[in-house]
Formats: C-alpha cells, sequence, structure tokens
C-alpha cells in the first residue's frame, strides 16, 4: 500500500509540474499596459474624417506598412506578430476602436517599443489619416 501511495503521489506531482510549465511557458508575451498619450494628440482633430475617396490608399498604406504585424484584418496576427515580445490586441476589439483618432494616430505614427514610428516613413499628413481612416472599418 504505502509504495501505491508514492508513485501516486509521484504520479501528482508530475502531472502538477507538466500543468505549471503549460501555464507559464507560452505566456512569453508582454501586454503593453495603457498608453500614455501627449494631450495635444488626445484632441488632435482628423482633418480628413468621412473622406471616402481615400479608403483605397488607406487600405494600401496599411497593407504595405502594417500588416506585417496586425495582419490583413487587423486581428494582431501578422506573419511577424509571433517574433514579437509584445501581445498586439486586435484593432477590431471595443476597447481599441473606442479611443479617439488623435490617440490612433499616436499610437500608429509615434509608437513605442516594438509598435515601430513612422513619422519619416509615413510622412504626409493626407496619408497618415487614410490610415486611421481605414482602421475605422475594420470593425
Ligand atoms: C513590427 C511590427 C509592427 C508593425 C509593422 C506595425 N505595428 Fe502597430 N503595434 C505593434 C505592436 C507590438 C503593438 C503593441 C505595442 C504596445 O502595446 O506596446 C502595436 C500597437 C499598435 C496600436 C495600438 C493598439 C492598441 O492596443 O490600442 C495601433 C493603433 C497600431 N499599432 C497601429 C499600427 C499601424 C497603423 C501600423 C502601420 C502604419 C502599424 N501599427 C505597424 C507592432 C507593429
Amino acid at each position: 500500500m504505502k509504495t501505491l501511495k508514492n508513485i501516486f503521489l509521484g504520479l501528482s506531482l508530475i502531472f502538477a509540474g507538466i500543468l505549471l510549465a503549460a501555464f507559464t511557458l507560452p505566456q512569453d508575451k508582454k501586454i503593453g499596459g495603457p498608453w500614455e498619450i501627449p494631450a495635444k494628440y488626445k484632441t488632435m482633430k482628423n482633418t480628413y474624417k468621412d473622406d471616402a475617396s481615400l479608403m483605397k490608399v488607406g487600405k494600401m498604406l496599411y497593407t504595405k506598412h502594417c500588416k506585417s504585424c496586425h495582419g490583413s484584418k487587423g486581428e494582431g496576427n501578422g506573419p511577424k506578430a509571433k517574433s514579437m515580445k509584445t501581445e498586439i490586441r486586435s484593432l477590431k476589439m471595443a476597447e481599441v476602436q473606442a479611443q479617439s483618432d488623435g490617440i490612433l494616430y499616436y499610437q500608429s505614427f509615434i509608437g513605442r517599443d516594438e509598435m515601430p514610428n513612422y513619422e519619416k516613413k509615413i510622412g504626409d499628413d493626407e496619408d497618415r489619416w487614410a490610415i486611421i481612416n481605414y482602421l475605422r472599418t475594420l470593425k
């Protein structure tokens, strides 16, 4: 009986170890947490709001610059997302979409850490708002 008890105890320990590993190992992605957005961006006005003529260019620029990480539908599952240390939230999430255009603008073009800065690569203001307008269609 004693050996049976010991075997049972041993097996329980192994099982607990496997469970612990399963829960701790895949969690190598860090959650970015809340963004600190400077006041001037929070209230920034989208001068191209509802400009339907920009939709095509917005989609084109998103495909060129953003899709590799954010995925074709903004779900955070582009081919490069796997190699990121930071979790990429789906841009379709209500929490992301609830942010003002200016906040999305800051996140998209100023960025932080693994979210690259695009101030140089996407210099034109019309192009930038075209992308933000496109992000709004990813719901
Ligand atoms: C190299 C990969 C990569 C590329 C390319 C990239 N992003 Fe990101 N993006 C990230 C990561 C990683 C985060 C999360 C950063 C954090 O939370 O610190 C992020 C976060 C964001 C957020 C904030 C979403 C939220 O959680 O509120 C927006 C908006 C965003 N990106 C827009 C864009 C746009 C627009 C482009 C193209 C112009 C782009 N990104 C290109 C990696 C990328």
